[in-house]
């Protein structure tokens, strides 16, 4: 799993230098599902993925952008100065999973983008801290919302993060919200993926008509960082590294 987590990150680090004013978000997937197809011998794992009650998602990347929180299928629109863009990547090599997304600012960005951008990773890592044997699932949900909250910010409920290993999305459900002690306690061995959705304004989303993009309700703006991590004996590790992955910070 640290070699398909070090792929997945790999290809954020390709992307990262074509997120630019001009292109189109599915030019960004048809440029990610190259790279994995032909210079990785990976799988990307969205292509048709179909969980139940879903039709078979069409691409080989999400593109979320501004107000949609996760899942963003790419199509036609084309990215503008000022959007903010999550890319979420998941690959498959040699048949297990390895699963990360970032945040792109286009240009610039308005502070408060930059803010919720920064913010989001930075509840993330408050979240992956807390990984260690003995600890539960609510210390890392716990650590994230109290976080995300008190800056002003609020935790979508409806999409978590998950076990993963040879299967996409497995249990345990991984909340962004909780209460310290309580849930599933954590055990060496165990790898799964953090990926707090946090929202500038409201918590509440809705989907769109696509069967897969979500939005925020009230239409303010959501961002989104994903880490695919194993419980260690003694911590944690974090497999969806590269040379690329932004510093802890
Ligand atoms: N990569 C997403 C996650 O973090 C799942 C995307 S499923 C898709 O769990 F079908 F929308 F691609
Ligand atoms: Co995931
Ligand atoms: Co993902």
């Amino acid at each position: 799993m640290r070699v398909a987590g070090r792929l997945a990150s790999e290809v954020l680090d390709f992307i990262g230098d074509h997120v630019q004013a001009g292109v189109s978000t599915e030019q960004l997937d048809q440029l990610c599902h190259d790279y994995m197809v032909n210079v990785q011998g990976t799988v990307p794992a969205p292509l048709n993925y179909a969980p139940p009650g879903h039709t078979p998602y069409p691409k080989s990347i999400c593109t979320s952008v501004n107000h949609q929180v996760c899942h963003g299928v790419p199509g036609e629109r084309v990215l503008r100065n000022g959007d903010i863009v999550n890319i979420d990547i998941t690959v498959i090599k040699d048949g297990w999973h390895g699963d990360t997304s970032r945040m792109f600012i286009v240009g610039e960005g308005s502070i408060q983008a930059r803010r919720l951008c920064d913010i989001t990773y930075q509840a993330m890592w408050r979240g992956i801290s807390m990984v260690k044997p003995g600890a539960t699932l609510g210390d890392i949900g716990y650590a994230i919302q109290s976080f995300a909250e008190g800056q002003g910010f609020s935790v979508v409920r409806e999409f978590c993060g998950h076990g993963i290993g040879q299967i996409f999305h497995e249990d345990p459900q991984i909340l962004h919200y909780g209460r310290p002690g309580t849930g599933l306690k954590l055990v060496e061995g165990m790898v799964f993926t953090i990926e707090p959705m946090i929202n500038a304004g409201r918590a509440g989303i809705r989907q769109l008509g696509d069967g897969w993009t979500i939005v925020t309700k009230d239409h303010s703006l959501s961002a989104q960082w994903e880490h695919t991590v194993a419980v260690l004996e003694d911590g944690f590790e974090v497999l969806t590294v590269s040379a690329g992955s932004p510093p802890p910070p």
